[in-house]
């Protein structure tokens, strides 16, 4: 129904069922929403700042759960951290927390005992602590707010209540998340130390189990032990993951591992200092069953930037290597309705068809020329990324990747028109992903794969092929 004509769309909402009077609220709220949509103040707004006028309030976050962000071009508060998470968030939390551990046993036949989170400061300010609830269900704990509404700390909910062993945690928190959400890195820990020190079982509460054989083994006390939540040293942002695989410097993939221990290996406590704890985060990462990370916006995926390789990636990789084993990563997308939880391969294969290998994502990507060929030029090296990260890359991904991009001429040349520079380390990054043992093709597509990458060269070099020949 055209956007314009509420009347159509009234119509249309009551043939489908719903009642006229809910139909009229809905067409109405939708109506003012598209205006809202439409004004685009940000300009005008940032001239008035400039001649130091009023600017109006406006609460920022995501639209899609809060429509009230709009328009645009207003002054952006976040939240209010005493109140983070919400009671909603919570709920939200705890259901994702449990569709995960469904999709766990599902697979395992069993409970996991540790799960790896990888947090960051604006998925939980958008939804008022979300995902930072997920790491409190985990546990088996919720957060406890005073009379006054404001969070004074953690509180474990009785295993009859919980009904589940209790999931240790690691937590590896963004820079960003360390600096916006300090009370929240305390909440977290209060409650990796509530469980670890709860007079119960071992066998129902794998934080203790895990907590009490750390202490002995690094002769620590039981609340250095138990700390769960890991971090930058302060100051410092990201793991450096993305920018090892982006230089194409690094031999063992054990050596992302390390990079990610070292820069990420440092304990928030109880009384939220940074400690370096290196050797604790390895153990605690060896016990991991999964690596989870959430995604909460419809605008980014997890190939779209680096930054989900430099932190989901990175601790998959680093538990991979501290258990000696696999670790299978997990994404739970909850940018509509209910969330859901995919592997991490089936999301990267999801987003290589709807973006990397669909028409109408890169001719909208050529459109901007230049630009447009180095985004999906980072998307390659990102794809690669997650191979060298999670092994969560399928064959077809690059097959479909040097059919598109590198293997037809005249895909090819269009984007050496574009961008030469760019072109050229697309198909580098395919003869890498070849040489790393990502992607084995067949003898004749990988002769094929190296005369165009030897042709771009040429034409990176201003050597015409059609002339030279
Ligand atoms: C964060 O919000 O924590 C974040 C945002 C972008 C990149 C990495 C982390
Ligand atoms: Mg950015």
């Amino acid at each position: 129904v055209e956007t314009g004509d509420p009347g159509a769309a009234r119509q249309a909402l009551e043939d489908g069922g719903v009642p006229p009077d809910s139909a009229r609220l809905l067409v109405s709220l939708l109506h003012d929403l598209h205006g809202r949509l439409l004004e685009n103040p940000e300009l005008e707004a940032l001239v008035r700042a400039l001649d130091g006028r009023y600017i109006l309030p406006a609460p920022g976050g995501d639209v899609i759960r809060n429509a009230s962000v709009l328009p645009t071009g207003r002054n952006t508060y976040g939240f209010d951290p005493w109140r983070v998470p919400s009671a909603a968030a919570q709920r939200e939390g705890r259901l994702q927390a449990e569709r995960l551990l469904e999709r766990l046993r599902e697979e395992r036949g069993s409970w996991p005992e540790t799960v790896a989170l990888a947090l960051w400061g604006t998925d939980n300010m958008k939804r008022d602590g979300a995902p930072l609830a997920q790491a409190l269900a985990l546990l088996g704990a919720r957060a406890r707010f005073d009379s006054y509404g404001r969070l004074v700390g953690a509180e474990l909910i009785p295993l009859e209540e919980l009904g589940r062993p209790r999931v240790d945690v690691v937590v590896t928190a963004s820079g960003v998340f360390r600096d916006l959400l300090p009370l929240q890195l305390r909440l977290l820990a209060d409650a990796a130390w509530l469980a670890a020190s709860a007079d119960e079982d071992p066998a129902d509460n794998a934080v203790r189990l895990h907590a009490l054989a750390q202490m002995k083994a690094l002769g620590c006390t039981l609340e250095e032990a138990s700390r769960r939540v890991f971090s930058n040293a302060d100051g410092a942002y990201g793991a450096n993951v993305n920018q090892t695989v982006e230089s194409g410097a690094w031999n063992q993939e054990d050596e992302l591992a390390e990079v990610f221990v070292r820069r990420k290996g440092f304990a928030y406590g109880r009384d939220g200092r940074p400690e370096a704890a290196h050797d604790l985060m390895r153990m605690a990462l060896g016990t991991v069953d999964a690596a989870y990370q959430n995604l909460d916006s419809v605008e980014l995926g997890v190939s779209d930037v680096d930054q989900y390789v430099d932190a989901l990636g990175g601790v998959t990789r680093a538990a991979s290597r501290e258990a000696g084993r696999e670790v299978a990563a997990y994404v739970g997308d909850e940018t509509r309705g209910a969330g859901v939880v995919r592997s991490l391969k089936e999301q990267v294969s999801l987003e290589s068809r709807t973006r990397t290998l669909n028409p109408r994502w890169y001719e909208a990507m050529l459109s901007h020329g230049y630009q447009g060929v180095r985004e999906v030029e980072a998307r390659v090296t990102t794809t690669l990324g997650w191979s060298a990260t999670a092994d969560a890359v399928s064959p077809w991904v690059y097959q479909g990747i040097g059919d598109t991009y590198v293997l037809d001429p005249e895909m090819r040349k269009r984007l050496s028109e574009l961008n030469p520079d760019a072109a050229s380390r697309m198909a580098g990054r395919l003869l890498e992903a070849c040489d790393r043992g990502f992607w084995t093709p067949d003898d004749d597509t990988l002769a094929a794969l190296q005369d165009a990458a030897d042709e771009l060269e040429d034409r990176l070099e201003g050597i015409d092929p059609e002339a030279a020949a």
